[in-house]
């Protein structure tokens, strides 16, 4: 539990993020496989605040339902106008008195597209406000170009901030300036409620500006304070999609930094693209080109790539996995996949089994040491211990309506090429020929042999094809086997 519990955080996302030029709203934008607003949220949970609303109003059905599956517990208020941050600000202040909830304490803001900030810097930001007793903390940040940004403007004598300015109303003194304001904010509660009763909208954009309660508590005579941010890059807004990929950058530097300072090898963090929820045991091993997604594993001694994407797998202690594709996959220890594997959702390979070149599985189970090596799809499928399927396999799962599934025993081996239509099951021992098709059942310990009887027939190409290449071959061939008898 946070030392500095605020009575609320309200997170701004009612903006519709025209500079995106995007069908989707800005705040579902995702970097590290979480939304804009999904990163702010988090961080903000990070405060165990006693309230938690997002502003919603641009595509607000589309918000809400998303932050209804990422956070249970939010609130959301709906600004129908966006008439600025101020007016927001208000709409989330007005649906928690509407449902009776009496805000004591302190009002934690935070914008919805700022998804680099940490929980760690608004914990700051809300000792700071407390520890000063200030009526309002801007959390700033000296940036080298801050072009488009509110600027932070301070006495001259004292150095206390007195206002912040935005860039389309600032005098070119004030552009001059670097200190910016990062949209977020620490507030006494009852004081900015009262003060956003008295923002105007006399300005560049005709908005109620969330940064005139600054200059208007300090006229009232109260305590204004900034905190500086320790890391600019921490409090970057999103308005385009370059922004959007230097973010993306910049939080997968962050998460890869944090990794390989817990003992994974990242042999190229350049090329190493990693979600927020992937997870790493030390001695992990992650070679070039590699996407790791979702909730994927890599236990202690996995070994990764290069060239391969993971999605929601999890790869066992030692287990080596090269130009892979997988997708809720499971790898179990010491286990070998690709080069160039396709898992799809339900594989679980066991320990030390081995999915090889272009292979691809789905829904099966392989048992501990099973292996299959070359060019064959399992789908739909049980297999159980030290068994090898022949090269060239396809488990013919599907009959153009249904899915059935195909049982293989332990220690068997199947030949090269085989087709096995399911529903079909191979007992545990059983051997299978090459280029069968199999479509019944083979008792444990049996040959099954399915495939046409080879008959040759002597003399037909000399026939058929008289004064060819071939025939010419053949009558060699015929004449060297004479002479050597
Ligand atoms: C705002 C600040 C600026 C600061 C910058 C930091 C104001 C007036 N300006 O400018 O000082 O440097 O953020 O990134 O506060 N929003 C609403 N409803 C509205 C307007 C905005 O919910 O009516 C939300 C947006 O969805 C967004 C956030 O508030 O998440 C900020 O709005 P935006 O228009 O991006 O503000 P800036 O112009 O960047
Ligand atoms: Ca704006």
């Amino acid at each position: 539990m946070s030392a500095n519990r605020p009575a609320a955080v309200v997170v701004l996302a009612a903006g519709e993020g025209t500079r995106m030029k995007s069908t989707t709203p800005k705040v579902l934008h995702a970097l590290c496989g979480r939304s804009l607003v999904g990163h702010v949220v988090a961080a903000s949970r990070e405060l165990s605040p006693e309230h938690l609303v997002v502003v919603v109003g641009h595509a607000r059905e589309q918000v809400s339902a998303h932050l209804a599956e990422i956070d249970a517990e939010v609130r959301t208020a709906v600004q129908h106008e966006q008439n600025g941050t101020g007016h927001a600000v208000r709409m989330g202040l007005e649906e928690l008195s509407n449902s009776g909830v009496a805000l004591d304490g302190t009002v934690i803001v935070v914008c919805g597209d700022t998804p680099l900030l940490t929980g760690e810097t608004l914990q700051r930001l809300a000792a700071a406000h407390a520890d000063d007793g200030n009526a309002v903390t801007v959390l700033s940040a000296e940036v080298p170009d801050a072009t488009g940004y509110g600027r932070i403007v301070r006495d001259d004598a004292t150095g206390a901030v007195t206002a912040i300015v935005e860039h389309k109303d600032a005098t070119a003194t004030q552009r001059a300036i670097r200190e910016i304001n990062s949209g977020v904010f620490a507030f006494d509660a009852q004081l900015l409620t009262d003060a956003l009763g008295k923002v105007r909208t006399d300005n560049s954009q005709g908005e109620e500006y969330l940064t005139d309660v600054l200059g208007i508590l300090r006229e009232a005579g109260h305590r204004v304070g900034a905190c500086v941010a320790a890391d600019h890059r921490e409090i970057v807004g999103i308005n385009n999609r370059v922004q959007l990929a230097e973010a993306n950058r910049l939080l997968n530097d962050r998460l890869l930094e944090r990794a390989m300072l817990s003992g994974v090898t990242v042999v190229d963090p350049a090329t190493t693209w990693v979600d927020v929820t992937v997870t790493f045991e030390p001695d992990s091993l992650v070679h070039p080109g590699t996407q790791l997604l979702g909730a994927t594993h890599l236990a202690t001694r996995a070994e990764v790539g290069p060239n391969s994407r993971l999605t929601d797998t999890a790869v066992g202690q030692g287990a080596v996995v090269a130009f892979t594709v997988a997708e809720g996959a499971e790898i179990g220890p010491g286990a070998s996949v690709g080069p160039y594997a396709y898992l799809r959702p339900g594989s679980r390979l066991g320990a030390k089994a081995k999915a090889g070149t272009y292979v691809e599985m789905k829904n099966a189970t392989i048992g501990e040491g099973t292996k299959v090596p070359h060019l064959s799809y399992v789908g739909d499928a049980t297999i159980g211990e030290h068994t090898n399927i022949g090269a060239a396999s396809v488990f013919v799962n599907y009959d153009g309506v249904n899915k059935h599934h195909t049982t293989i025993g332990s220690h068997c081996r199947t030949g090269a090429d085989n087709m096995l239509v399911a529903p079909v099951t191979i007992g545990d021992g059983a051997y299978t020929a090459a280029g069968s098709v199999i479509t019944k059942d083979v008792p444990p310990g049996s040959l099954a042999v399915a495939r046409g009887q080879q008959r040759n027939i002597e003399g037909w190409v000399a026939r058929k094809r008289p004064g060819s290449a071939a025939a010419r071959a053949a009558e060699a061939a015929r004449r060297e086997g004479e002479g050597q008898q």
